[in-house]
């Protein structure tokens, strides 16, 4: 044991001491080096989908705090903006997307245009693989997905909403449209992160924020389903790359998603009590989480005090130390340097 990039290791089952770090959203607003970037794109897709740009900002956070990872700069919409999906960003408004609201809309779906409009983000993945060494201590190279259901809270609903009503509305009011929404989806998450895999992402995360929203007979049919299929085709087309899972809010029935959809790692939400999760995670699951982005935002002693809190709780078992959710734009760069410390020297 031993040899290999640290975030690879834990991944691979390997208690490493301290646990490597990286942050969910750690490339963003927060940082003045990506205000620059992001400013001369203009758009925000155009940002995704320019490979020399979004290769900086992937690299700007590894580059800053000397994380173990990058994680490819995009977003989960650049999926359905890939089959043809209307998509926009509005300045503070965030992502508005055309409402879902038929089976005509289902079928527009395009999945054989998809290979040409990922073609760029495939591009960043070559050069920032490229760009990170292949030693122990470099950076490895994280490709991502949002889970189907999250993706799809965006496409019906049209816009990032506190419950997405629209969202669970459909899938009690027409449960056969949405189970095919969410077998697109799927289906075209299969071919995306398999093409991320091909081009040089080491592993990927598959980020199902929205996931907690449902009650158990939904969540297994619409976020562990789709994620066991999803896991299984790529294990089958690329043995060994580990699949992290993110089902944010998931609450008791993390235990269940991890076991049946064989994910290597579970991200851990800001809510879940580490002693009560690892209880209920199978043997060898790998725990990646949880500090609360406040305590991160707030710094100091609250900061120091949680962080310790996780590191303390987790000591000895397999663990990506990583936030709960993504950082917030307020958040100061001089506190992520302090917490990537702390994580270092613990
Ligand atoms: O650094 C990284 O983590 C990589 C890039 C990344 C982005 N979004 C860039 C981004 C990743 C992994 C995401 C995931 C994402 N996107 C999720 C899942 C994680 C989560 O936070 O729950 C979701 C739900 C989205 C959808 C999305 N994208 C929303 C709701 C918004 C607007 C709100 C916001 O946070 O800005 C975005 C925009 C977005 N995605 C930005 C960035 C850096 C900000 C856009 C800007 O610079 O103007």
């Amino acid at each position: 044991m031993g040899a290999g990039k640290r975030l690879l290791r834990v991944l691979g089952g390997e208690a490493v001491w301290p646990p490597p770090v990286w942050l969910m959203r750690q490339a963003g607003r927060y940082l003045p080096e990506y205000q620059m970037v992001r400013a001369r794109a203009g758009d925000f897709i155009a940002l995704c989908t320019t490979p020399g740009l979004a290769t900086e900002v992937t690299l700007q956070p590894v580059r800053r705090f000397g994380l173990d990872a990058a994680i490819l700069f995009s977003d989960i919409l650049i999926l359905p903006w890939a089959l043809g999906y209307g998509l926009a960003f509005r300045e503070g408004e965030g992502p508005v997307l055309p409402k879902l609201g038929g089976t005509a809309d289902v079928a527009a779906l395009d999945p054989a245009g998809l290979p040409a409009r990922i073609a760029p983000v495939l591009e960043t993945v070559r050069r920032v693989r490229a760009a990170l060494g292949e030693g122990a201590e470099d950076a490895a190279l994280i490709g991502f997905a949002g889970g189907p259901f999250t993706v799809a809270c965006y496409m019906v609903d049209g816009r990032g909403e506190k419950d997405f009503p629209a969202t669970r509305h459909l899938a009690y009011a027409d449960p056969v449209l949405f189970a095919g929404l969410i077998e697109v989806l799927a289906e075209a998450t299969i071919v995306y992160l398999s093409a991320q895999i091909a081009a040089g992402a080491e592993t990927v995360m598959l980020f199902d924020s929205w996931a907690g929203l449902l009650p158990p007979a939904l969540f297994a049919r619409h976020v562990i389903a789709p994620t066991q299929r999803i896991v299984k085709a790529l294990a089958e087309r690329h043995p060994g790359v580990p699949v992290i899972g993110f089902p944010r809010m998931a609450g008791l029935s993390v235990g269940r998603y991890a076991a049946t959809t064989a994910v290597r790692a579970v991200g851990l939400d800001t809510t879940a009590d580490l002693q009560v999760a690892a209880g209920l995670l199978p043997d060898g699951v790998v725990i990646q989480g949880n500090l609360d982005p406040l305590a991160l935002l707030a710094g100091g002693a609250a900061m120091k005090e949680q962080t310790t809190a996780i590191l303390q709780a987790l000591r000895g078992r397999p663990h990506v130390f990583n936030l709960g959710h993504g950082i917030l734009p307020d958040t100061p760069p001089e506190h992520v340097a302090q917490l990537v410390a702390l994580v270092r020297h613990a």
